[in-house]
C-alpha cells in the first residue's frame, strides 16, 4: 500500500489487472521464455482492456489513466512475464508519452489510437553501437532533402525492433549544435530504408525481439518529425524520465513474484524435520526482502504521483529505477538461495525471474546514469560522468 490511499479507480484496475495477468499472461511465460515466442495475442488483449494507451487522452483512443494507475497495472504484468512487461512500458511510457507530449494533432490522431488498439507496438530508437549511455554522440543524421529527411545510420538494443510497427528515432540534423542539434521522428515500418538488423540473443526478456535497426537513405516526410528540428534529446531525455519509472514498476512486479515464490517454496520445503519457512534464517530472509521491495514501491508510487502532479519527477524517477532495479537483482539471489539446488533448474520460475532483472540496471539508463542524474539534481550543475 502507497503512504496514501488509493482510490477505487486505481485498486479497480489493479485487480483487474491481476487477474489478467495471472490467468493469461502466467500461463505461457515460461514457454515463452524456451520458445522467444513474441506475446503478441496477449498484447492484442491488453490493447482490449486499455493497457497499451493507458496514459493515451481519451479523445485519441486511449484510457486517460494517471501514471499510479499505470504502474500498478505495469507491475502486476511484470509479476507474470517481464518480457511482456518491457514491450508494455516502451509502448506506453515512451512511446505514447512522447507523442501525447510532444506531437502535433495530425500526428495524434493518425498515430495514438493505432498504439492504444495495438494496430502497431511502439519502439524507440536512440542507442547506436557506440553511443549507449553517452546518446549525444550518436552518428545517425537525417538531412533535409524537401519536404522529407534522409536517414542514415544504425541503432542498436532496440526493444520490439523486429516486432513494432512504429518506432520514434533520434538522428543528428546539426552536427555542430551538439545535443540540441539531435532531433526525433516518427517512422512507420514498411519505410523503404528501415531495416530489421541483427536481433540479440539475450539471458533474460527472451519473448522481448532486441534488435538492430539500420536506415540506408530512409526518406522519412517532414511532417513526422517530432516536435522541433533540435528537440530531439529533450524528447529523448522526456521520454526516458517516464520510462525510468516503467522500469521501476517492472522491478517491483518480479521482486514481488519472486518474494511470492520463495515464501511458497519454504513453506512446502522440509529438512531437519521441519518446514524450511520455520528457520530464523529464512524468516530475517523474507523479512528484509520484503521490506526492501516495500521501499521501491514507495518510490515508484512517489515518482508517478509527482508526475501525476505535473510536478518536476526527473530526480524521483531516476531514484526509483536505480533502488528498484538493485533490489530487485539483490532479492532475486536471496530468493534462489531460498530454494537451494532447485532454484538453479528451469523447474522453478525463480531462474527466469533472475536472469530477467538482470538487465533491469542496465537498460533505460544504467545505475551509474542515474546516479549522474540524481546528483546533478542535487548540486543544479551538469557535471559530466
Ligand atoms: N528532461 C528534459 N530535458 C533534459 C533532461 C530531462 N530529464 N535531462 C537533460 N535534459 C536537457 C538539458 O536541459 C540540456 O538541455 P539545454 O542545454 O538545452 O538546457 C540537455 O538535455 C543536455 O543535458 P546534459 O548536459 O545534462 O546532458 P548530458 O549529455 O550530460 O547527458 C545523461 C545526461 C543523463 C547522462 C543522459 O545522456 C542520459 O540519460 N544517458 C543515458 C541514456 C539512456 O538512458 N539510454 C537508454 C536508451 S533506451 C533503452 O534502454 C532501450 C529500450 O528500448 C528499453
Amino acid at each position: 500500500m502507497p503512504f496514501f490511499k488509493l482510490t477505487d479507480e486505481q485498486m479497480m484496475i489493479q485487480s483487474m489487472v491481476r487477474e489478467f495477468s495471472r490467468k493469461v499472461v502466467a500461463a505461457t511465460a515460461e514457454e515463452r521464455d524456451k520458445s522467444k515466442e513474441f506475446p503478441i495475442e496477449n498484447l492484442k488483449k491488453m490493447g482490449e482492456l486499455g493497457l497499451m494507451g493507458m496514459m493515451v487522452p481519451v479523445e485519441y483512443g486511449g484510457e486517460g489513466a494517471d501514471t499510479i494507475s499505470y504502474v500498478l497495472a505495469l507491475s502486476e504484468i511484470a509479476y507474470s512475464c517481464a518480457s511482456t512487461a518491457v514491450v508494455m512500458s516502451v509502448h506506453n511510457s515512451i512511446v505514447c508519452e512522447s507523442i501525447v507530449k510532444f506531437g502535433t494533432e495530425k500526428q495524434k490522431k493518425k498515430y495514438l489510437p493505432m498504439l492504444a488498439d495495438v494496430e502497431v507496438i511502439g519502439a524507440f530508437a536512440l542507442t547506436e553501437p557506440h553511443a549507449g549511455s553517452d546518446p549525444v554522440s550518436q552518428n545517425t543524421t537525417a538531412v533535409k532533402d524537401g519536404d522529407h529527411y534522409i536517414i542514415n545510420g544504425t541503432k542498436r538494443f532496440i526493444t520490439s525492433g523486429k516486432n513494432g510497427g512504429l518506432v520514434i528515432v533520434t538522428a543528428k540534423t546539426d552536427e555542430s549544435a551538439k545535443h540540441r542539434g539531435i532531433s526525433a521522428f516518427i517512422v512507420e515500418k514498411g519505410t523503404k530504408g528501415m531495416v530489421v538488423g541483427h536481433e540479440e540473443d539475450k539471458m533474460g526478456l527472451r519473448a522481448s525481439d532486441t534488435t538492430d535497426l539500420i536506415f540506408e537513405n530512409c526518406r522519412v516526410p517532414a511532417e513526422n518529425m517530432l516536435g522541433k528540428e533540435g528537440d530531439g534529446f529533450k524528447i529523448a531525455m522526456t521520454g526516458l524520465d517516464g520510462g525510468r519509472i516503467g522500469i521501476a514498476a517492472q522491478s517491483v512486479g518480479v521482486a514481488q513474484a519472486c518474494l511470492d515464490a520463495a515464501v511458497k517454496y519454504a513453506k512446502g520445503r522440509d529438512q531437519f524435520g521441519q518446514k524450511i519457512s520455520k528457520f530464523q534464517g529464512i524468516r530475517w530472509y523474507v523479512a528484509e526482502i520484503a521490506t526492501e521491495i516495500e521501499a521501491a514501491r514507495q518510490l515508484m508510487y512517489s515518482a508517478a504521483a509527482l508526475k501525476d502532479r505535473k510536478e518536476k519527477f526527473t530526480m524521483q524517477a531516476s531514484m526509483a529505477k536505480l533502488f528498484a532495479s538493485e533490489m530487485v537483482n539483490r532479492i532475486t539471489g536471496k530468493c534462489l538461495q531460498i530454494h537451494g539446488g532447485y532454484g538453479f533448474t528451469k523447474d522453478y520460475p525463480i531462474e527466469r525471474f533472475y536472469r530477467d532483472a538482470r538487465v533491469f540496471t542496465i537498460y533505460e539508463g544504467t545505475s551509474e546514469i542515474q546516479k549522474i542524474v540524481i546528483s546533478n539534481n542535487i548540486f543544479k550543475d551538469k557535471r559530466k560522468p
